[in-house]
């Protein structure tokens, strides 16, 4: 694990966006694996600044995003499909056609899953998977308990993980009970792994991850498997690591 501290939110949101840029520019059709949530949003706007600032084209550019919730339509103001064209994408010139969520609205959910595992698959794989770390290790909505075998499927989302999440709904009975996700195998076969994190909230999360032993109890911990893994994560989330 290539373990890089920051000082803050701000600098951990810079050195991902220079990461992801970098590898654009040296593979212009790369696909990169993108999150939702509030820990990307500051590497979104990064990477934004220095695409205007380069002057230069995503147009070769794929995404697939790790997940999408059950149930909300491409254009509901809480969906990752809308979250993603307000944070990013509509600042950009990578072609619609070439941005990818899982169908939250699928009538045949384990069809859509299929369909989103086969995509993957002709994009030629994930390049570089960017995550964020949920407070009980999940990535993506890979809830503990995950087997790390999975593929692209439906999960359950926990109490926690929908009670995190309030925030962006008007009350928690509206966040959706289940989401499509990418699943650990799917998210571990990426070529190379970007994980963010930040805050004290995430610091016992990054401890287990750094400290802890590798158990589906805790998805993260899988990562440390994995051949080229780097996490981002600001002083104060690595508060409770002994580094
Ligand atoms: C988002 C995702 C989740 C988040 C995690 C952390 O697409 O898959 O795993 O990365 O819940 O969320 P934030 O960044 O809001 O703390």
């Amino acid at each position: 694990m290539n373990l890089i501290e920051t000082v803050s939110y701000e600098e951990m949101s810079i050195k991902a966006a220079e990461i992801i840029f970098e590898k654009v520019k040296n593979k212009p059709a790369s696909t990169l694996g993108l999150a939702t949530g509030g820990t990307p949003l500051g590497t979104y706007r990064e990477l934004i600044n220095i695409y205007n600032k380069e002057r230069t084209s995503f147009q070769h550019l794929s995404t697939i995003n790790l997940d999408e919730y059950v149930g909300l339509a491409d254009d509901h103001p809480q969906s990752y499909h809308m979250y993603m064209h307000e944070h990013l994408f509509k600042y950009l010139d990578i072609p619609a056609s070439q941005t990818h969520l899982p169908d939250g609205l699928a009538k045949d959910l384990d069809g859509e899953c299929a369909r989103y595992d086969k995509l993957i698959e002709q994009l030629g794989g994930v390049d570089l998977q960017l995550l964020g770390i949920g407070q009980n290790g999940h990535i993506g909505f890979n809830e503990p308990g995950t087997l790390f075998n999975t593929r692209t499927h439906v999960e359950t989302l926990t109490e926690s993980t929908r009670k995190a999440n309030a925030r962006y709904f008007s009350n928690q009975s509206d966040v959706p009970t289940h989401a499509i996700t990418m699943g650990i195998q799917s998210i571990f076969q990426s070529r190379e792994i970007l994980l963010l994190a930040s805050g004290i909230k995430k610091a016992e999360a990054i401890r287990r991850l750094i400290e802890g032993d590798v158990t589906e109890d805790f998805p993260a911990s899988i990562l440390k498997n994995h051949a080229n893994l780097t996490v981002i994560a600001d002083r104060e989330a690595l508060s409770k690591s002994t580094i």
